[in-house]
């Protein structure tokens, strides 16, 4: 396996690229946007294809690289479910695993430092976020932040993993690496609480200021979707409204980018084929299932995914690969869920 901590001195930020092996996909967590440069070189130099970027939580003191990732890589933009950001491209949940080729993540919800706090478990390692820092955990006083919340994340879930798992924080500021689910129960200062009560009058004192970057950082941070306006603006976009009235049109193909995952969670539009994202580039050159099927059938290709990123970038790339009638679903399955489109699950 290909692991790299990689830190961002500025904000304190730890940043982690993995795989699971040379050549093959990559996924990082918590980039940091002045650091896009690094990854990519060290992406390229590891001869790696990043498929996945993800933010445990959205950070108040630096700007995520997730949009700037996305569009130079076209990579999937991936946060939780309940993260306030505008357009990511897929969003998980407890329970669910984070997938790439060769390794897979599972997703804990574990909020308290904020109520969009995620942390992810690979083998005996876990990438807890601000949930879990060493010998110090995130503070709950602002974005909605649950001291209450937080006890329960760590108590419940992060400290009940077994003691030699790896605990790798999101931050650090004293040089810290990497710790042990042991070493913090026993070291952790914050950790040595006997009640979720005296947790919560714990972090009601710490009484600290607010990070430099907050002002600038959040707001950023909310708005990381990819401007799918631009699309729409080239006539390529449907909304779910349009989309609804073409089921079973001849002329339309239907074509979902998501993972099975997804489509096994959420349903799918009747008759769509499957075509995962990943694979998007051989199935739209000219000889690919998709590029034959809209050529040879002048049938028009109308992709869609679950909130209409990957399908944008989808549309982009058909059309620059000769597919000119490639379209997607405004704002995907979300959008079609809203607008009571029939699902088949
Ligand atoms: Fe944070």
């Amino acid at each position: 396996m290909i692991f790299r901590q990689l830190f961002d001195a500025t904000s304190g930020t730890y940043s982690y690229l993995m795989a699971s092996r040379r050549g093959g996909e990559a996924l990082i967590i918590d980039p940091v946007l002045e650091k896009v440069d690094r990854y990519l070189q060290l992406v390229t130099e590891l001869d790696l294809k990043l498929v996945k970027a993800v933010d445990t939580h959205v950070h108040a003191d630096h700007i995520t690289g997730l949009g700037a990732l996305r569009d130079r890589t076209h990579c999937i933009t991936v946060m939780g479910e309940n993260a306030r950001v505008d357009v990511v491209s897929m969003r998980v949940s407890e329970g669910d695993k984070l997938t790439i080729e060769g390794l897979a993540l599972d997703v804990l919800f574990t909020p308290g430092h904020t109520d969009d706090s995620y942390s992810f478990l690979m083998r005996d390692r876990v990438f807890t976020g601000d949930t879990l820092l060493i010998r110090g955990t995130g503070r709950t006083d602002f974005q909605n932040g649950s001291a209450r919340a937080q006890y329960e994340s760590l108590f419940n879930k992060l400290l009940k993993l077994p003691d030699e798992t790896l605990v790798y924080p999101a931050h650090d500021y004293k040089g810290d690496t990497v710790s042990t689910i042991a070493e913090e129960k026993a070291f952790n200062p914050r950790l040595q609480v006997k009640s979720v009560d005296e947790y919560v009058d714990l972090m009601g004192k710490l009484n600290l200021p607010n990070p430099k970057m907050m002002d600038v950082a959040i707001p950023a941070n909310l708005r990381v979707g990819l401007a799918q306006d631009e699309i729409a603006n080239k006539g390529w976009a449907l909304t779910a409204q349009q989309a609804i009235g073409l089921i079973g049109d001849r002329q339309v193909t239907l074509v979902d980018l998501r993972e099975r995952t997804e489509r096994e969670k959420h349903g799918l539009i009747p008759g769509s084929l499957h075509a995962p994202y990943p694979e998007l580039q051989e199935n739209i050159r000219p000889g690919g299932v998709l590029h034959e099927l809209a050529c040879s059938t002048q049938r028009r290709i109308i992709f869609y995914c679950a909130f209409g990123e990957r399908s944008a970038m989808a549309v982009q790339a058909a059309q620059d690969a000769g597919i000119t009638s490639a379209c997607h679903i405004h704002g995907g399955m979300d959008a079609w869920r809203k607008a009571n489109g029939p699902l088949l699950r």
